[in-house]
């Protein structure tokens, strides 16, 4: 297929980025390089929270490219810093207590970076230019509230009495790109920087704690030791503020990004758009989000807006609000088998058909409209696991990130894994989640009616070992394939063929980046691209025609292991420690990738 002609790379354990033959690699940035004018250049002994704050965070996860207008070879590189892992940041660090100097250290390390790169000397390399289109945003940088949830009752802090002004993102997963030119990223995992769920004393509160998971054993980062808004038990509504899509503007350093509540409260794993291109519809922006929690749900938000095209000031200014009035929804799956037990129908592959429950409308003048009983918008908006939950959604192996193909329109979810599907009462498997105790993930293909509310849908891999019999890689020739595990994040390349980069590969070796291809005789091939260092996770990815980026997340985590005693000495060789970075591959001669 054009775009995969390229010799896999197999699988290895090897502490490097390990790319095909005829390919070369450069860091593009590290943790702690200096984005911000005035930055210090890293010092893992003498970190401080100022200096981490001008630099380049922690575990770069979503990366996007954005062209600077006017300046040809100058882009925004956009990323997400998604979570500290301290025993990796701090030697003789105390698991769980965290110096003050450490605590603040990690929330400056978290959030997003926009960097100026410049591609370098004729090859694919990129640099990053230290200057002031460069923003850092941490725990602490403010951030508007749009949409139902801003303003209620539950977003209202001692700090924010209005609920309209934020301090912070983290735990920002994946995210997309938009057509007008700025960056989505979704809040995941935000309830593990919360302390004291248990000494929430109202019941409905404590409930409303529990449906997202805040415990006080999850309270990994320990921050509300600190900084009191981190303390449930004195500022509960703090856990209310996190868990959105946020948009960020690289064109405009200084517009305060925006929290769209519109699209609902729950760990967004990504959010990516599709215009539809066609019909009475034409215009309307769909964005497509997962919850990535096991047996949390697929959701899309449907504008009631139509795009303005171009990139024009007067075009950006209407597109950056389009998020903000539409119809949220939530999905339910079908499937073609009797029994919907998990079975294949006759055809041999997993398919069925679906549809989309809607559950709020936010309108232009602020006003809104909640499509679930005894729930009000700004319950539905900051509550959206429970107005899902009533509505009878379909509850998915942990959705990671969604994709609508630029080529066809076909919506691509990557289903992780989830290790409960039919354990202790849990629910079973069902034909879109056809594996209990699954370990190894599925890629599924939703093609949808955009701005309507059905689908079909079927799936394209059921990951993990070719040779064991519950796997399938869309019809393709098993002895043929590089065999993946654990999709996480998915792009697509100009020639139409998904990419898919892995997290927590089940099958032994480390993760990587693969492309699948999802047309014609070979649909379902599958080749590994890149594989990753030794305890790290792929994410981002660019797939662009003769650049490929990917973020190495966590390399060297392994257990038993830490930055006393590292497992990986990535990218910088001999006895450094780890450092997640964002990498740059590309073809000897500049010649187009895999073609
Ligand atoms: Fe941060 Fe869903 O992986
Ligand atoms: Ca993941
Ligand atoms: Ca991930
Ligand atoms: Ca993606």
């Amino acid at each position: 297929m054009p775009g995969m002609k390229f010799t896999a790379v197999p699988a290895n354990t090897e502490d490097a980025v390990v790319i095909p033959d005829g390919y070369r690699q450069k860091v593009v940035i590290r943790w702690g390089d200096p984005v911000l004018p005035g930055a210090p250049d890293f010092d893992f002994a003498a970190q401080t929270p100022e200096a981490q704050a001008k630099q380049f965070g922690f575990n770069n996860d979503f990366a996007g490219l954005i062209p600077v207008d006017g300046v040809p070879g100058h882009f925004y590189l956009v990323a997400n810093l998604e979570y500290p892992t301290e025993p990796f940041m701090f030697t003789g660090y105390r698991e769980g207590a965290p110096t003050e100097q450490q605590a603040r250290i990690a929330m400056a390390a978290v959030g997003i970076a926009v960097v100026e790169i410049v591609a370098k000397n004729g090859t694919g390399a990129l640099e990053p230019v230290v200057g002031p289109r460069n923003q850092r945003l941490t725990a602490s940088s403010p951030f508007r509230l749009t949409g139902p949830a801003a303003g209620s009752e539950f977003v209202r802090t001692a700090a924010d009495p209005a609920g309209t002004t934020i301090l912070g993102t983290f735990a920002n997963c994946s995210g997309g790109l938009t057509p007008w030119g700025t960056m989505l990223s979704g809040e995941e995992n935000f309830n593990n920087y919360f302390a004291n769920a248990s000494k929430v004393t109202d019941p409905k509160a404590a409930e409303r704690l529990d449906r997202y998971s805040f415990a006080d054993d999850d309270d990994e980062h320990q921050w509300g030791r600190y900084d009191k808004r981190f303390d449930l038990a004195v500022e509960p509504n703090e856990a209310n503020r996190f868990g959105y899509v946020v948009e960020v503007d690289p064109h405009d350093p200084k517009a305060a990004p925006v929290k769209h509540s519109s699209l609902g409260r729950c760990k967004h794993e990504s959010a990516n758009i599709h215009v539809v291109k066609n019909g009475p519809d034409r215009g309307t922006v769909v964005a497509y989000s997962g919850d990535d929690e096991k047996f949390e749900y697929i959701y899309k938000f449907v504008s009631s807006r139509k795009i303005k095209s171009g990139l024009s000031k007067t075009a950006r200014e209407h597109n950056i609000r389009i998020l903000d009035e539409g119809t949220l929804y939530v999905a339910t799956f079908t499937g073609d088998s009797p029994d919907d037990s998990g079975t294949p129908p006759a055809s041999g592959k997993f398919a069925g058909k679906g549809s989309w429950k809607p559950l709020l409308t936010s309108n232009a003048d602020g006003s809104a409209r909640s499509h679930v009983p005894g729930m009000s918008p700004a319950e539905v908006a900051v509550f959206t696991r429970q107005a899902a939950d009533a509505v009878g959604a379909t509850k998915m192996d942990r959705p990671e990130d969604i994709e609508p193909s630029p080529m066809t329109g076909k919506v691509y979810c990557a289903l992780t894994n989830n290790s409960d599907r039919g354990t202790d009462g849990k629910a079973p498997v069902d034909a879109a989640n056809p594996r209990n105790e699954n370990k190894n993930g599925q890629i599924l293909e939703i093609s949808d009616d955009h701005a309507g509310t059905e689908f079909t849908w079927e799936l394209l891999l059921v990951c993990g070992d070719p040779t064991a019999a519950d796997t399938y890689y869309g019809g393709f020739d098993k002895t043929q394939v590089s065999p993946i595990s654990c999709p996480d994040n998915l792009a697509f390349d100009p020639h139409g063929n998904l990419w898919i980069s892995t997290d927590g590969n089940a099958l032994g070796s480390n993760d990587g980046l693969f492309a699948v291809a999802l047309h014609g005789a070979r649909r379902g091939e599958t080749k590994q691209f890149l594989t990753v260092p030794i305890g790290a996770e792929t994410c981002g990815p660019v797939i662009d025609s003769d650049r490929i980026l990917v973020a190495v997340q966590h390399p060297g985590e392994l257990d038993d292991h830490s930055a006393d005693n590292p497992a990986s000495h990535w990218p910088d060789g001999g006895n450094s420690q780890p450092r997640p970075a964002v990498v740059a591959i590309w073809r000897d001669g500049g010649t187009a990738i895999g073609v």
